[in-house]
C-alpha cells in the first residue's frame, strides 16, 4: 500500500517534471522574439518581410492564393507518385503549374519565389510559412501549425493529383484517400478553406468572384451559403464546374454543392455552419495532416509558435439580407439546419476581392 502510494508520487513529480520542462522550453531570438526551438529563430525576419511586402498585413488574394498553393503542393502524392508536401510546386513551377487544375498559380509562385531567393529557407518550408502566416491575417482563423526542414524537392508531382470542381464526390474522395488516408470528414474540414477564397478562372469574365459573401473572414458563412438553393451565374452562364449560386456577385462550385448534399457528407457540411469552434479545429487538424504528407516528420521542427494569434470572430453566422430556412436545401437527414438570424436591410450582392 505504502509502496503503491510512493509510486503513484513519483510518477506525478515524474508527469509534473516533463510539463515543467515543456513550458520553461524557450529561447529568445537575436530579434527579440521568443520561441520553443532556437531553429525557428530563422522564420521572424521572413515573417516581418512577406507580412509588409507580401501580404501587407491583410486577408486578401495572397493569403488566398498562399492557401491554395498549400493543397496543391500537397495533395501531389499518391498511387501514382509524388513527393506530397515538399514544395516542388515552386521548383517545378513550369511543369505542375501548367497541369489544368493549377493554372493561375504561377502567379502567386512567381510572387513567391524573390523572398525565397533572398532568405535562408527551402520552397517547401517557405511555402508552409507563407499559408499560416497569411491565414493568421483573417479574423476567426486558427492559429495554423508551421514546420519547418523539408529538404529541397527532387521531382515533379505527377498530373492529375489535384481535384477538379467538376470531378464526382466519388472521385473527390477516393482522391483524398489515395493522397493520405483522409476521411470524407477531413475533406469536409479541409474544404473550410474555401471560406477565404475565389475564383478566377471557373468564369474568366468575373474574376475575384468569391465563394461566400465574406472572403476575408474565416468565418462559417460558406457552409451557410453553399446550403442554399443556387438561383442565378454571377457571371457568364454556366462553365465547367460552376453551378448557380444564391447571391449576386458569388460564384459556387460543383464539387462544394454536391459536397454540401452527398449522404457521405451532407451532415458533416451542416455540422460547421455557425460552429466558430469546430470551424476552427477541425480545419487545424486536417491541414496539419496535409501539410506533412510525404515528408519524415522526424526530421521536422515545430515552428507553430511562430505564427501570429488571428483576431478571434464574435459574429454568428446568418442568412444573407433577402434568404432563409425557406432557401435552405436541407440535405443531412438527421439533423435540421441551425437557426440563424437574416441579415438586415435590402438584397445585396457580393463584391469582388480585389487583385493584390
Ligand atoms: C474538392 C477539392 C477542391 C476543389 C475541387 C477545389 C477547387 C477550387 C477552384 C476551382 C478554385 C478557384 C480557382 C480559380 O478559378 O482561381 C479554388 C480556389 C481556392 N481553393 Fe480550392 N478546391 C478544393 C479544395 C481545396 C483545399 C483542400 C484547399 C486548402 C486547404 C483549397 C483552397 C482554396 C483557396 C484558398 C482558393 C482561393 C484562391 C484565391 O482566392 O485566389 N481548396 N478551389
Ligand atoms: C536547396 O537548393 C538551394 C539552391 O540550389 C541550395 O542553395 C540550398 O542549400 C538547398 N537546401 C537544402 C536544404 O538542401
Ligand atoms: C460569355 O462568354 C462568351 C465566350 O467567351 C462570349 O462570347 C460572351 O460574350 C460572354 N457573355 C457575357 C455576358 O459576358
Amino acid at each position: 500500500m505504502a509502496f503503491k502510494t510512493l509510486s503513484a508520487l513519483i510518477s506525478v513529480v515524474a508527469a509534473l517534471q516533463v510539463a515543467n520542462a515543456a513550458i520553461i522550453k524557450r529561447v529568445t531570438c537575436s530579434t527579440g522574439q521568443v520561441t520553443s526551438n532556437a531553429a525557428c529563430c530563422t522564420l521572424f525576419p521572413i515573417i516581418d518581410d512577406i507580412q509588409t511586402n507580401m501580404f501587407e498585413n491583410e486577408c486578401g488574394e495572397d493569403v488566398h492564393e498562399s492557401l491554395r498553393l498549400t493543397f496543391h503542393d500537397a495533395i501531389g502524392i499518391g498511387s501514382n507518385g509524388g513527393g506530397g508536401a515538399d514544395g516542388s510546386i515552386i521548383v517545378f513551377e513550369d511543369i505542375e503549374t501548367n497541369f489544368h487544375a493549377s493554372l493561375g498559380l504561377d502567379e502567386i509562385v512567381d510572387t513567391q519565389k524573390p523572398f525565397i531567393a533572398k532568405h535562408n529557407i527551402t520552397p517547401g518550408d517557405f511555402l508552409y510559412l507563407a499559408g499560416a502566416i497569411g491565414v493568421s491575417n483573417c479574423q476567426g482563423a486558427p492559429q495554423l501549425p508551421v514546420f519547418i526542414g523539408r529538404p529541397n524537392a527532387t521531382a515533379p508531382a505527377p498530373d492529375l493529383t489535384v481535384p477538379e470542381p467538376f470531378d464526382t464526390v466519388d472521385s473527390i474522395l477516393a482522391r483524398f484517400d489515395d493522397a493520405g488516408k483522409f476521411t470524407p470528414a477531413e475533406v469536409v474540414a479541409l474544404l473550410a478553406s474555401h471560406t477565404v477564397a475565389a475564383a478566377d478562372r471557373v468564369d474568366p469574365t468575373i474574376p475575384g468572384t468569391p465563394f461566400d459573401s465574406t472572403p476575408s473572414v474565416f468565418d462559417t458563412q460558406f457552409f451557410v451559403e453553399t446550403q442554399l438553393r443556387g438561383t442565378l451565374f454571377p457571371g457568364n452562364g454556366s462553365n465547367q464546374g460552376e453551378v448557380e449560386s444564391p447571391l449576386q456577385g458569388e460564384i459556387r462550385l460543383q464539387s462544394d454543392s454536391e459536397l454540401a448534399r452527398d449522404s457521405r457528407t451532407a451532415c458533416e457540411w451542416q455540422s460547421f455552419v455557425n460552429n466558430q469552434d469546430k470551424i476552427q479545429t477541425a480545419f487545424k487538424a486536417a491541414y496539419a495532416k496535409m501539410i506533412v504528407l510525404g515528408q519524415n516528420t522526424q526530421n521536422l521542427i515545430d515552428c507553430s509558435d511562430v505564427v501570429p494569434v488571428p483576431k478571434t470572430l464574435n459574429k454568428a453566422a446568418t442568412f444573407p439580407a433577402g434568404l432563409g430556412i425557406q432557401d435552405v436545401e436541407q440535405a443531412c437527414s438527421t439533423t435540421p439546419f441551425p437557426t440563424l438570424a437574416t441579415d438586415p436591410g435590402p438584397v445585396t450582392s457580393v463584391a469582388p476581392v480585389p487583385p493584390s
